[in-house]
């Protein structure tokens, strides 16, 4: 058991990524994780001016925020794939932290409704993470066509995800767990 950050990507008001994000809460409580789920368009955030920590003081939603990701273990991205990246709602959201991440594993999700599945975006969002200090598993889910993957609510139509999710968030949990433990003996800084 686990505490993982589920951060979602996008506010549009017709976003697929709401019933990617639906189903993966689901998934990863019925393997009896502690879900903090992250989304843009309920915090509703400014385009970055001050980092959390240049702020005096923080706003009480900022420091919500903040326990959140202090509080996971681990970093699960869904991310939207614009022009080729992640979107800038991700990337405002990742952008207030940066200590708060290290030295804890994160794993990607992306979807797309073309035939690559955001891949682009996770491409880009795997460096940012590695500035943030919480590198990213091996393993990435890429959701194609998504659409036709999801209805609304998050309800699954293809079935063969089940497995794909079971095989890439075991992997996940190995590198929290991992990661976990190494972080009980201290970390470098
Ligand atoms: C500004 C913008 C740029 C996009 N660029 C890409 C792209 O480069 N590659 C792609 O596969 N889909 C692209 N799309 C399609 C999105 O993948 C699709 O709209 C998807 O549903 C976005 O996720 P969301 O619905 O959760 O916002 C783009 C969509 C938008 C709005």
């Amino acid at each position: 058991m686990a505490t993982i950050a589920l951060i979602l990507g996008s506010v549009r008001r017709d976003r697929q990524g709401i019933n990617v994000g639906m189903w993966l809460e689901r998934m990863l409580k019925t393997r009896e994780h502690i879900v903090h789920l992250i989304d843009p368009l309920m915090l509703d955030l400014p385009l970055l001016d001050r980092m959390y920590k240049e702020m005096t003081p923080p706003s009480k939603k900022l420091a919500e925020l903040r326990g959140k990701i202090v509080d996971a273990d681990g970093y699960m991205a869904v991310t939207p794939e614009y022009n080729h990246s992640i979107s800038a709602a991700m990337k405002n959201t990742l952008d207030y932290f940066l200590e708060e991440y290290y030295f804890k594993p994160s794993s990607i999700v992306s979807y797309s409704p073309g035939a690559f599945g955001g891949i682009n975006a996770t491409q880009h969002l795997r460096n940012i993470f590695a500035e943030l200090g919480a590198p990213t598993i091996p393993s990435s889910m890429s959701i194609p066509k998504v659409h036709t993957v999801f209805a609304r609510g998050g309800k699954l139509l293809d079935a063969a995800f089940e497995n794909r999710f079971t095989k890439f968030v075991e992997e996940f949990e190995w590198y929290i767990e991992a990661l976990k433990n190494q972080r009980a003996k201290g970390t470098p800084y």
